[in-house]
């Protein structure tokens, strides 16, 4: 795997809602290799804290302007700090990391919620022009201007959210069901909070349908040196930095 550390200029950063940026930088060494459900791990601060690099998924590339994009939510003081960053900046960035999707897939059902979402866009756009589905959940209405972000790479955009005041009311598993018994589907690729993705995952199992999750670990050094990452495997520890994050659903044991 080529991952090289580079010093990514700032292009651009969009307000997608209160607390999510969309930032893209212009780093054509990294986003020429980088596959949908790598990562990379950004340092947000050109001081000594926060000291740890942040991770972040693939949300999207455009390889012939050298141009990788992540979608974040402000929660703590490096995505503030990233928030902060402005067109002409500098920032360093490792990657691209970790193992990402596979991409063998005809007939693909895509499910996200939360930030879990924004790797799905950049698988979405690998997948283009196949036809892809995607099932997205969320708390209420605001959370879903992830739709305007699929709109033009899905051929079906399905949506819940937990008060019913977009799309069907419940969680993802109010439509799950009845789409892997209809819609043909030969993979699901799941990215959500962990109790979704294992619903998700126990339901794709139920319908004989193979399921991609991706795992969300706190890391620390992000290329499989300290541990902080490791999950339960079938035959041995895994290291969801270099192991993953994604990994088949029956892989993993204990997240
Ligand atoms: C493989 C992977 C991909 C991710 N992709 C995205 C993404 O596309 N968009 C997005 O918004 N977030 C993503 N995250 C989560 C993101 O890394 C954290 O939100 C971010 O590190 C928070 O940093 P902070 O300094 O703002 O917050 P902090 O104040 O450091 O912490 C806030 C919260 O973030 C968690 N966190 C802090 N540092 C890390 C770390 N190094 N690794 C994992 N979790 C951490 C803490 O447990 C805490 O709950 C991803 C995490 C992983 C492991
Ligand atoms: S983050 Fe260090 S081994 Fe995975």
């Amino acid at each position: 795997m080529t991952k090289v550390i580079a010093e990514a200029k700032v292009i651009g950063q969009r307000v997608l809602s209160r607390d999510v940026r969309q930032i893209d930088f212009l780093v054509p060494s990294i986003a020429k290799h980088a596959l949908p459900g790598q990562f990379v791990n950004v340092q947000t601060s050109r001081h000594t804290a926060p000291l740890l690099r942040r991770p972040f998924g693939v949300a999207n590339v455009d390889r012939e302007n050298g141009v990788l994009t992540i979608i974040y939510r402000i929660l703590g003081e490096g995505t503030q700090l990233l928030a902060e960053a402005c067109s002409g900046d500098r920032v360093s960035i490792i990657g691209p990391l970790g193992k990402g999707f596979d991409l063998k897939a005809k007939k693909p059902l895509l499910v996200g919620g939360g930030l879990g979402l924004a790797p799905l866009v950049y698988l979405a756009q690998c997948f283009c022009p196949e036809p892809v589905s995607i099932l997205m959940g969320g708390r209420t209405e605001t959370e879903l201007f992830w739709q305007q972000l699929f709109q033009d790479l899905c051929e079906a955009i399905h949506v819940t959210t937990d008060d019913g005041s977009l799309g069907a009311k419940g969680t993802v598993m109010a439509m799950l069901p009845e789409l892997l018994q209809k819609g043909g589907y030969d993979r699901v690729y799941v990215c959500g909070p962990e109790p979704m993705m294992r619903a998700v995952a126990a339901e794709a199992a139920r319908n004989g349908v193979p399921c991609q999750i991706s795992l969300e670990k706190y890391m620390a050094c992000g290329i499989g040196a300290c541990l902080s990452c490791s999950c339960g495997g079938v035959h041995k520890r895994l290291k969801v930095c270099t192991d993953g994050p994604v990994f088949w659903a029956q892989e993993v044991t204990e997240w």
